[in-house]
């Protein structure tokens, strides 16, 4: 991928005479993710609609977001080059000083932002921040080493290996063999391209955007500006969901009429598609606040649900159901390219605490069927022990149920997405539309079971 391509979308200083707002928020988010281990799309949504980000005009937003994602994807590399001018390493308590250093070399390296712009206005935040200060210098010169030598540097690393973090590197090297984690690692430097599952009539899209048609019918297009721009947005003719998000739903065959219960439903894509189906569908999320989001999506797109605020590995209604898609919460390390933070948000402890949960919401989810239902569990992990080990687990524990394998034409003939003994499970470098900004999707995990009970 060139460094236009990264910023495709994305005005460059120049053009914008944007300054020290998109770069300070730059920073602040990159701190946010590093130090405070925030997600990235939480403090967004936070400092958007109350905080500091509030008053950005848009075109800010988009500069502040694109430093950050090239920051977080490009970490490993920059990290080389700050390596190699801080001759003493990094200072200690110099508040925000490594958050500012990453973002002033991201835009020097990876962005179109002119040298002269990216160091003046590094330098100014720096004497902005009450820590940093008395490193304004220091980042002055480093800075304008990176603008003469950084390019050079990082084409001569291994991009996909140096931006993955070890601990994700090792994992998957062991699981899929060196080069299909270089392929997960490569697609995950990637800006990934929007989805939408249409309510109907792709085709009819395709006319009004320039966008490809998916061989589940969603359509992709490049991401430009706000989504709610997009034409039939206000009339809820679609919904953001990345291709493989969207098969887990369809794995569960033809709902209309079926009551189906979507534990871990929010923010509502699967609900959707199910409702869209003609299921009539109990939407379960233990967060309020997301349930709220489920039902604004749901309303927008009329559709309906009835939500319900519970722990899904406790709930016990008074009733079985047809089909249960249980979508449990996840390491998300399959959607990186979308979340470039998960890496540094994310730890095998992680994992093995989500895995113990999935645990308990897939033997209530087994508990909620009715004899001879369908569970469809899925994750956006690329992780064993939140798949295929997961699974193994439960036929164990329960001899009540067994796997009914996924075929080719469960998942618009790709082959190529199925994993035996009939699982589906994707990964990012697939779906090659023939270049990278159009290919890719999500890393999905997905079992669908029977009940025999
Ligand atoms: C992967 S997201 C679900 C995405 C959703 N299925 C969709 O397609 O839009 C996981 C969800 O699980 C919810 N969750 C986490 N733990 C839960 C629990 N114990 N019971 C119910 N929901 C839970 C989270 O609030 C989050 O909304």
């Amino acid at each position: 991928m060139s460094f236009d391509e990264e910023t495709r979308h994305f005005p460059s200083a120049r053009e914008t005479q944007v300054g020290l707002p998109a770069r300070r928020a730059a920073a602040e988010l990159l701190s946010a993710v590093i130090d405070k281990k925030q997600p990235l799309d939480d403090i967004l949504g936070r400092s958007l609609a109350i905080g500091w980000m509030f008053d950005l005009p848009q075109r800010d937003r988009a500069l502040a977001r694109a430093i950050v994602a090239t920051s977080l994807r490009r970490r490993g590399q920059i990290d080389r080059v700050l390596d190699t001018f801080l001759e003493r390493g990094l200072p200690e308590k110099a508040g925000k000083l490594y958050p500012i250093l990453l973002s002033g070399a991201a835009q020097l390296i990876f962005l179109k932002t002119p040298p002269h712009a990216a160091i003046d206005l590094t330098v100014r935040l720096t004497q902005h921040d009450a820590c940093a200060r008395r490193y304004d210098k220091l980042v002055n010169a480093v800075l304008r080493r990176v603008a003469k030598d950084g390019k050079r540097i990082v084409a001569d690393l291994d991009a996909p290996r140096v931006n993955t973090p070890d601990w994700l590197w090792a994992r998957w090297v062991s699981r899929y063999g060196e080069d299909r984690a270089h392929a997960i690692a490569a697609a995950n430097l990637v800006e990934p391209p929007l989805d939408l599952t249409v309510k109907s009539n792709p085709e009819e899209r395709t006319a009004q955007m320039s966008v490809r048609v998916l061989p589940n019918g969603s359509v992709r297009l490049l991401p430009k500006g706000r989504i709610e721009a997009l034409p039939g947005y206000e009339q809820g003719a679609w919904w953001v969901q990345d291709v493989a998000a969207s098969l887990p739903a369809h794995l569960m065959g033809r709902v209309a009429g079926k009551r189906v219960a979507d534990l871990c439903a929010a923010p509502g894509g699967k609900t959707a598609q199910l409702a869209l189906g003609g299921a009539s569908v109990a939407a379960v999320d233990i967060s309020k606040t997301r349930l709220k989001m489920l039902s604004t999506n749901l309303a927008r797109l009329g559709l309906n649900a009835t939500t319900v605020a519970a722990d899904a590995a406790t709930w016990s209604p008074d009733e079985h159901f047809d089909a249960v898609l249980l979508d449990a919460p996840c390491s998300s390390t399959g959607t990186i390219r979308r979340h470039p933070d998960i890496p540094y948000l994310k730890s095998p402890k992680d994992i093995n605490d989500l895995a113990a949960l999935q645990a308990r919401l897939l033997d209530n989810a087994v508990a909620l069927l009715r004899p001879g239902g369908t569970l469809v569990y899925s994750t956006c992990s690329l992780e064993h022990e939140e798949g295929e080990a997961q699974i193994a687990a439960l036929l164990e524990r329960n001899r009540a149920i067994q796997v009914n394998p996924i075929l080719p034409n469960d998942v618009f003939g790709q082959a190529d997405w199925i994993q035996s003994p009939g699982f589906l499970r994707t990964f990012p470098y697939q779906l090659d539309l023939g270049t990278p900004e159009w290919s890719g999707m999500d890393g999905f995990f997905a079992a669908r079971l029977k009940s025999n009970k």
